[in-house]
């Protein structure tokens, strides 16, 4: 049983739908999980610490400053007791107060202070939910790397009708066993993973090389989301002025040939992704001293095909990793010429990029992307912050290399 002996810190907000908190709490109990809970002061008006505590059978925490009396637990060590933390309800105000990273009570602080998983589930009338500000804070937050469970569609406590419920007890029941399955699963078996990432130089001479535009964000990203789901992961990025993504092994490369000798040490692997734009030719030569620009020494520079990564790591029948990913940076027809170039490659899923698209792919912060499947299944993921997509993209290659059918 997954769920059993799991800490789970809750926090619950000032929203009508604060009683269904207690429901899930229930339903945790009866599966064995340990619950501690925080909750605000807005909270207070519609559940009390009183029914809380008879369900979790352990105090309510509500301040951050026990007004004198001695501490009896500090906003940092809830969040390092939690193996994940929810917050149910999250009120429109509790978004806001999120995205702007305050500290004002026991619950912002904690959520400040946490190193864990927060998964977020929101409760507000439709207005509040699709008022701009509103989904202006759910894009900072997805940025920071919050989960969300729903909202839903549906009829409203305020009688209303439209996306703002909140996911039912047994939604989120449902979404937290299937986490902690996934991350047994990834411990079980010992997930390995390698993204390329960025772009390759190929020199001329010692100082002048042919690059491209890439600038490796969508590979950090997707290296970070999928170490932050457990799974060993080495990155393999050509020149790139990022930061190094927490908790993921970092090999740099200048050229397309040293990308695929640090693809082929790093083999074997259950899952490769790979992000790079690999410059598809050498020159045929690399003058050894820098070319003097005296005219005799003009030439014609001639360029030779790089080996193909992808396709290597595709058809490599020895090494095969599990699941095989490729990103197609295209400028028209996108679809078709991504579809052509899995099939031809072999891989096992392509994720599409439209890089001749302003504030999308190549530099930007932005991207958006259709993963096509060999079964000719297209599933778009709309126009979002490079981390958030990213975050997608690694919950969905978890899914497939675990079988499973439920995707967020
Ligand atoms: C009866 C009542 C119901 C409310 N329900 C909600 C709600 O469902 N969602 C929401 O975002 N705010 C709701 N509010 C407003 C919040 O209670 C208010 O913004 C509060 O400051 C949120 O506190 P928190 O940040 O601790 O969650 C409601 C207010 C009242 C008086």
């Amino acid at each position: 049983m997954t769920l059993k002996n799991k800490k789970i810190l809750i926090i619950i907000g000032g929203g009508i739908a604060a009683y269904k908190s207690l429901d899930l709490i229930r339903l945790l109990k009866k599966n064995d999980v340990e619950i501690k809970t925080i909750l605000t002061k807005s909270g207070k008006q519609f559940v009390t610490p009183l029914s809380i505590t008879t369900l979790t059978k352990s105090k309510t925490f509500e301040h951050i400053f026990n007004s004198g009396k001695e501490l009896e637990i500090d906003h940092i060590a809830l969040s390092r007791w939690a193996d994940i933390i929810l917050v149910m309800p999250t009120t429109a105000n509790f978004m806001s107060k999120l995205s702007l990273g305050k500290a004002e009570d026991l619950a912002t602080t904690v959520l400040l202070a946490a190193d864990k998983d927060i998964i977020l589930v929101p409760a507000m009338n439709v207005r509040m939910w699709l008022h701009k500000a509103t989904q202006s804070n759910l894009k900072i937050l997805q940025d920071f790397g919050y989960f969300f469970i729903g909202p839903e569609k549906g009829e409203m406590a305020c009688g209303e009708f439209g996306e703002g419920k909140m996911s039912s007890p047994r939604q989120v029941f449902t979404y937290l066993k299937n986490y902690f399955d996934k991350k047994n699963i990834v411990k079980e078996r010992n997930f390995k993973a390698l993204v390329t990432a960025g772009p390759t130089r190929e020199y001329i001479d010692p100082i002048r090389y042919i690059s491209n535009e890439s600038s490796g964000k969508q590979g950090y990203e997707i290296a970070r989301a999928l170490s932050k789901l457990g799974i060993k992961t080495t990155l393999i990025t050509g020149p790139a002025k990022l930061a190094i993504p927490k908790g993921v092994t970092v090999k740099k490369i200048v050229s397309a040939d040293e990308m695929l000798n640090e693809v082929k040490k790093t083999l074997p692997v259950d899952l490769a992704v790979c992000t790079a734009a690999v410059s598809d030719f050498k020159p045929s030569e690399k003058s050894r001293n820098k070319i003097k620009k005296d005219k005799s020494n003009f030439k014609t520079i001639n360029f030779i095909k790089n080996n193909d990564i992808l396709d290597f790591l595709a058809k490599n029948n020895a090494n095969r990793p599990q699941i095989v990913a490729g990103f197609s940076a295209e400028t028209k027809s996108v679809i078709t010429n991504s579809t052509q170039k899995m099939k031809n490659k072999n891989c096992d899923l392509i994720f599409a990029n439209d890089v001749s698209k302003k504030g999308i792919g190549f530099n930007s912060d932005f991207n958006k992307v259709s993963m096509i499947d060999q079964k000719g299944n297209i599933k778009i993921i709309p126009k979002n912050r490079k981390s958030f997509i990213a975050n997608k993209i690694a919950q969905i290659l978890l899914s497939k290399l675990i079988n499973d059918r439920y995707i967020n």
